[in-house]
């Protein structure tokens, strides 16, 4: 069992690493649904309880896909799920653009947020959501209406915990003077750290964890990515085109080196960096593969000294990645 960390001031003790079921859906490459589960459940059994799910991730189906993996070991897992991102065609939201050239829809307002709970306990299976969060804030709604009336789910015993997603500084205390925010969820890894500027010493004065996705850089950190397959999602992905992958790789080259010299796995090094960064990170790294969970698992064992730390500091500065980011 991994070791376990209290999220954010008001939040229970959970796995220092999550789980991302995002990539179940096939977003980088093709998944079946028997493994998926098996996957999940593999997380489940070394402690990496925080599954973190969306009702847009498949249209509705990873949602679905976690309840089976959890009937009959409810207690066993800490549900995370996301609302916001408007999946159905017919449905109205407002339009987000973002830093991959496609805008997402997206809807905050207090009727959606109730429909979208409803909707999100249904697939799930589940009478409470232990944390739920805001997938994207709502540009035609105020943060404090959207947090308002996930704060009614949460008196009403349908959710534990509220956390936020791809939020800025000003928009995460605006919303916490409404209620108290357990998590928020951005980007953060060795090939993406602006969290460090100003989110995170923001978290860390509101006593919020800061749960970080794409913790392996949707893979690239693993060294393991070759040519992506035409369905692939992370062909929209700047930092995967043609020059900037490239140089992204031969900047990044120097950590697979190290990554080696330690005896480790790249995708351990980058793990086991994000939890040396403080006891309020939480990363939650996706596979399809249950033998990589326990890859993944061994990288909370791992003791970076101080002196590889400054290395991997100059190695993976801020802003050294190529290509521009989704938020
Ligand atoms: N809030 C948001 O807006 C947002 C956005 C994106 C993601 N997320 C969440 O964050 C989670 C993680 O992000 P992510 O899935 O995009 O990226 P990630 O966790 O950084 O990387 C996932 C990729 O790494 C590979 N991988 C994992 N462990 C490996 C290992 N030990 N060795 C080699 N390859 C390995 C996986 O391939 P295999 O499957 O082949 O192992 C997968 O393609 C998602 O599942 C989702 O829950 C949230």
């Amino acid at each position: 069992m991994i070791d376990r960390r209290q999220l954010g001031m008001n939040g229970p003790a959970v796995g220092c690493l999550g789980y991302g079921a995002m990539v179940l859906e096939g977003y980088y490459g093709a998944a079946d649904d028997r493994q998926s589960i098996a996957t999940i459940r593999h997380a489940l059994d070394l402690g990496l309880n925080m599954i973190d799910t969306a009702d847009a991730y498949g249209n509705g189906h990873n949602e679905t896909l976690l309840a089976q993996a959890i009937a009959g070991r409810r207690q066993d897992a800490f549900v995370a799920t996301k609302f916001g991102i408007v999946f159905d065609d017919a449905a109205k939201g407002s339009d987000l653009p973002t830093g991959w050239g496609f805008s997402l829809k997206i809807n905050g307002r207090p009727s959606y947020v109730r429909k979208a709970l409803a909707a999100s306990l249904k697939r799930l299976a589940v009478d409470t959501i232990d944390l739920w969060y805001a997938h994207y804030p709502d540009p035609a709604t105020p943060i404090e209406e959207t947090v308002g009336a996930m704060a009614e789910a949460v008196r009403a015993g349908q959710v534990r915990y509220i956390g936020l997603s791809n939020v800025t500084a000003a928009q995460i205390r605006r919303a916490h003077a409404v209620h108290p925010i357990t998590a928020v969820q951005f980007e953060y890894s060795l090939w993406r750290r602006e969290a460090e500027t100003e989110l995170l010493p923001t978290l860390r004065e509101l006593g919020i964890a800061l749960v970080g996705w794409a913790p392996l850089g949707s893979g690239f950190l693993t060294g393991s990515v070759g040519s992506l397959d035409k369905n692939d999602f992370r062909q929209n992905n700047p930092r995967y085109a043609g020059e900037n992958l490239a140089a992204n790789r031969e900047h990044f080259s120097p950590l697979m080196s190290m990554a080696m010299e330690l005896g480790v796995s790249p995708a351990q090094l980058s793990l086991a960096w994000l939890l040396h960064q403080g006891r309020d990170i939480f990363p939650i790294p996706g596979t399809r593969r249950p033998e990589r969970i326990e890859e993944n698992a061994k990288a909370s064992e791992i003791r970076l000294a101080p002196e590889v730390l400054g290395r991997i500091d100059e190695i993976a500065r801020p802003g050294l990645a190529r290509g521009a980011t989704l938020v």
